[in-house]
């Protein structure tokens, strides 16, 4: 049975005292929830976040975004090793906005997949196809080339601790879903793609995140698609209630 993973990612939102704060709300109302609840801060809010859980061993952290270097002259950027002792477990990889806003490619995706691994933070590897992309008919096309770069960065020993995130562009931050119809779709691809490239044992213990638009109306209808794991949410996990009823949804 692959574990369920309720997901926020705060993007550019919370500094640390924001960050302080939505703990001091979330956490009292997380009554008992089966899945684990992984939230992505800012890199420079992780220490507060860290200390401000307190008690939620079930809440995990990770890092937005990391280097694939372990150090050196890149300004700005953090390495996975430093993602690790700030306390983070986990490490989004080629989220929409890496790709599209800041270019990041198929390539990095690959190092900064096996450097995450490497250090001991699992990578999720976020994929999906733009409106263009859709309306082409190359989702199929985009997704499988996403999955099958990152899937190079990963190493054939390390099979537990690889998720996906299929979050298509244009549902991101627009109010518009995908259908179940199209998540089933994309998700199974995924399955059957992973399948293909790792065989079945490896495809069946990864975990794959539906990621745009999630809000705790749709939150339900969304996990209970055929080969989805759990949800990567945005905008709706910046606010406690909000992202606490999403958990408690599964
Ligand atoms: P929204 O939930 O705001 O659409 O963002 C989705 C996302 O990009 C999560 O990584």
């Amino acid at each position: 049975m692959r574990p369920r993973v309720i997901a926020g990612n705060w993007k550019m939102h919370h500094g640390p005292a924001a960050t302080r704060r939505f703990f001091g709300e979330f956490s009292p109302r997380l009554s008992d929830p089966e899945a684990t609840i992984l939230i992505f801060p800012p890199a420079i809010s992780l220490p507060a976040a860290a200390e401000s859980r307190g008690g939620r061993p079930e809440v995990s952290l990770g890092i937005q975004n990391i280097h694939w270097e372990p150090k050196g002259a890149f300004t700005g950027e953090h390495s996975a090793a430093m993602a690790l002792a700030a306390g983070a477990r986990f490490a989004l990889v080629g989220h929409s906005e890496r790709r599209h806003v800041f270019g990041e490619t198929d390539a990095q995706v690959e190092r900064k997949v096996a450097a995450a691994i490497g250090e001991g933070l699992a990578p999720v590897v976020c994929v999906g196809e733009t409106l263009d992309e859709r309306r082409e008919a190359r989702v199929e096309e985009v997704i499988v080339r996403q999955l099958d770069a990152a899937l190079l960065g990963v190493p054939e020993n390390a099979k537990k601790s690889v998720l996906v995130a299929y979050e298509p562009v244009w549902a991101i931050g627009t109010g518009e879903t995908a259908t179940v119809d199209d998540v089933a779709e994309a998700h199974g691809i995924l399955r059957r793609r992973l399948k293909e490239v790792r065989g079945d044992g490896f495809a069946q213990e990864v975990a794959i995140l539906y990621g745009g638009s999630v809000n705790p109306e749709n939150a339900a209808d969304l996990l209970s698609v055929a080969d989805v794991d759990g949800v990567l949410v945005g905008g709706a996990s910046l606010d406690p209630e909000s992202f606490a009823r999403i958990a408690e949804a599964c």
